[in-house]
């Protein structure tokens, strides 16, 4: 128990058919997103070893990871948590020849991923998940020059993964189903929400359902139909409220009363499709660009941008805990 009363974390489970046994993971590349998730796998109880070629790196890591421990540790750790178990190699092969999982955060070029999982793939043990947090890159043409291709995945988490739950996986021409399995069973165990995007598209899926809003969003400004704020107001106030507890379909789903989602698409599914055919479609005109920024400096007025950006992580920790703890929204 800790001083809030709550039960640690479990530890990463040992699957029923003794595949997924994992203790140490390879976090290759240290920036924003490794730092992150190499604090988020200590504080579930495993070894990280971590290794990344630019100069100062490993003291920018050991930062991060101290700046990130305070947030773990108010959601809790895994017995036997660390930040001890961090390990930094300055050679990749050292990094990931004795890693159970490996969780690439390199830069995202493909000329560069494609090296960079060759070389992975010829040092770490042939049965070791090779996954990349890669945000737009094919896995298809990551896994392109390594003998083992089979076990190399995409795992994109979402900014800081070391507090937001979604991972989205996808397998590329050459993943097993074996290798998405285990590594949907990992994140899973380690306290993620994975989901399975079976085919690749761009920007994935959460990325894909941003993009749609903003379309329309960018559209209503460039149409002059709303301000810049009252349009973040608009989400902030009202339906992306319900949107951090649950998504859309369910949220319709509710919608329906009593009938349910069979009600809602008998009565609204008509003028869904109406409004559907009647969104926008803006481009990235320099004008508009103009509208969004002069909109978005009126409506941040005299406020600080890291104050705002302090305040959410705040909120954001809270809801996310709050979430964990009623238990009932999954
Ligand atoms: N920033 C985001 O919001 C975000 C969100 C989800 C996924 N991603 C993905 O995560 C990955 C990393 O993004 P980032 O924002 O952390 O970038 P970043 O620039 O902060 O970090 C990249 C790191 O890779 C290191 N690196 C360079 N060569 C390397 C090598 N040979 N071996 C190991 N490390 C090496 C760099 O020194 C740097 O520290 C990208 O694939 C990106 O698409 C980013």
């Amino acid at each position: 128990m800790d001083d809030e009363g709550r039960e640690p974390l479990r530890a990463v489970e040992i699957m029923s058919n003794g595949s997924l046994d994992v203790k140490r993971v390879a976090v290759v590349g240290t920036g924003v997103i490794g730092a992150s998730w190499a604090a988020y796998f200590l504080a579930h109880g495993l070894d990280v070893n971590a290794t990344d070629p630019s100069p100062g790196a490993e003291d920018r890591l050991r930062d991060a990871v101290a700046q990130h421990w305070p947030t773990l540790v108010r959601f809790g750790l895994a017995e036997g948590a660390s930040v001890d178990r961090l390990r930094f190699h300055d050679s990749l092969e050292d990094a990931v020849s004795v890693a159970d999982f490996v969780q690439d955060n390199g830069p995202e070029r493909m000329d560069f991923k494609i090296e960079l999982f060759r070389r992975m793939d010829a040092a770490a043990p042939p049965e070791t998940i090779l996954a990349s947090s890669s945000s737009g890159l094919a896995i298809s043409g990551v896994q392109a020059g390594c003998a083992h291709p089979q076990r190399v995945v995409l795992g994109h988490p979402f900014n800081p993964p070391h507090l937001i739950p979604l991972v989205e996986v996808i397998g590329g021409e050459k993943t097993s189903a074996e290798a998405i399995d285990r590594t949907m069973a990992f994140y899973a165990a380690i306290g993620k929400r994975p989901i399975h995007v079976k085919r690749e598209v761009k920007g994935h899926i959460a990325n894909r359902l941003q993009a749609a809003l903003w379309r329309e969003a960018f559209h209503l400004v460039d149409e002059g139909v709303a301000s810049v704020a009252d349009i973040d107001t608009a989400i902030a106030h009202g339906p992306g409220l319900r949107w951090a507890v649950m998504g859309p379909f369910m949220n319709l789903h509710l919608s329906g009363g009593a009938g349910g989602i069979e009600h809602v698409l008998a009565h609204l599914g008509g003028p869904i499709e109406d409004w559907w055919k009647d969104l926008g479609a803006p481009s990235m005109t320099a004008a508009l660009k103009q509208k969004v920024t002069e909109g978005v400096a009126e409506e941040l007025g005299a406020r600080r941008t890291a104050d705002l950006e302090a305040a959410r992580d705040t909120l954001l920790l809270d809801l996310i805990r709050a979430k964990a703890d009623t238990g009932k929204l999954d």
